[in-house]
């Protein structure tokens, strides 16, 4: 067989080759992987589409062909007359050698020019050479992604309704703390969470003179669709938890009237995509969370369709962490 013969002639050119320091050209180099990285790396910034020294563009065939001041910088099959190879092998030190700053072209690199010319100085047709500082993102707009939430404002003076005071003695008196967000705000916070089960609608009804309440915490506790009516008026609420509870729609609809809401949490409630619908006017809504709800994800997109910024949380990510618990589980699941 050849293979058998054929040992010694390879070996001995790979050898002339390293010897020589010069690239073995058996072939034609292939412009796409050889010629195009090398004119990007070494040339395409001082002679493509940002600059023109000496009047000259390296980046496509016919710019090549056209040349620069002096004239064409190849000419095809030609690399001893061609100007681009002598510029490229002129000495460290010339003036006129390029490239003009930094390391010149290695023996190799110039070998593959002067044999790409040699060959016919082919080029594929319609490939410009981008300049390697400006990537092709660099033309879409800076910013990508949703819009942000409007953020709701609070105002500078605030007057606590008349009935504030007494009503915050009856919720402390009933061990339901509402405590001022920060020193000398008259903001106000409440988690009801803590304590639980003894929530009931009865007893979040003071909450209906606290219109100084931004965050309020219902987890867990008993509170109703009913109860909801309590906090129906509290117009700077911003934050607003109530995932275990026996909320639906129906608590939801009462809600319509909390401009300033950004943030609710309904995680494990009963609502569906018809409650949530009727968030749909709250314009400062940020996030919502329906994780183990009725919601679906149509549901979610149709809310998103009129607050495109919106957050909604419907599971999906955890339920794809889980990998034990298929979604399609997830989603017959029932309270
Ligand atoms: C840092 C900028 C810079 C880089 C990089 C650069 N050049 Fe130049 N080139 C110039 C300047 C400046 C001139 C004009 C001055 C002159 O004529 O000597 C020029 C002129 C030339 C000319 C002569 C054009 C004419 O018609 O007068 C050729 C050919 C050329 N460059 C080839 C190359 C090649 C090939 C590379 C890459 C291996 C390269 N240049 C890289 C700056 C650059």
């Amino acid at each position: 067989m050849n293979l058998l013969l054929s040992p010694t002639p390879i070996r001995y050119s790979l050898l002339a080759g390293l010897v020589v320091g010069t690239r073995l050209l058996a072939a034609e180099p292939d412009f796409q992987k050889e010629v195009l990285p090398l004119l990007q790396q070494r040339c395409i910034e001082c002679h493509g589409a940002e600059k023109q020294k000496g009047k000259l563009r390296l980046d496509s065939k016919e710019a090549t062909l056209k040349g620069g001041k002096d004239g064409p910088a190849l000419k095809a099959k030609d690399s001893a007359g061609s100007e681009l190879i002598k510029r490229v092998s002129l000495p460290a030190g010339n003036d006129d050698r390029m490239p003009p700053e930094g390391d010149g072209l290695t023996a190799d690199q110039i070998a593959v020019l002067k044999a790409w010319i040699d060959a016919g100085a082919a080029w594929p047709d319609g490939v410009v050479i981008e300049s390697k500082n400006k990537p092709k993102a660099a033309a879409a707009p800076v910013r990508q992604g949703p819009p942000q939430p409007p953020l709701p404002e609070l105002p500078k003076e605030f007057k606590p309704a008349a009935g504030e005071a007494a009503a915050l003695a009856t919720l402390a008196k009933a061990g339901l703390e509402v405590r001022p967000i920060a020193q000398n705000s008259p903001w106000r916070e409440a988690n009801f969470r803590l304590a639980g089960t003894n929530v009931t609608d009865a007893s979040i009804a003071p909450l209906k003179e606290v219109t100084s309440l931004v965050e309020l915490n219902l987890g867990a506790t008993r509170v109703t669709d009913a109860g909801l009516a309590s906090i129906a008026n509290l117009g700077y609420l911003q934050n607003l938890q109530a995932p275990l509870t026996g909320l639906t729609d129906a608590g939801l609809a009462r809600l319509k009237g909390l401009s300033n809401l950004v943030s609710i949490n309904l995680y494990g409630t009963q609502v569906t995509d018809a409650g949530l619908e009727t968030l749909k006017g709250l314009k400062h809504l940020g996030s919502v969370y329906v994780w183990q709800t009725k919601v679906t994800p149509e549901g979610a997109a149709k809310l998103k369709a009129a607050l495109p910024w919106l957050y909604v949380n419907t599971g999906a990510e955890l339920a794809a962490l889980a990998t034990n618990t298929p979604p399609a589980e997830k989603k017959e699941e029932k309270k």
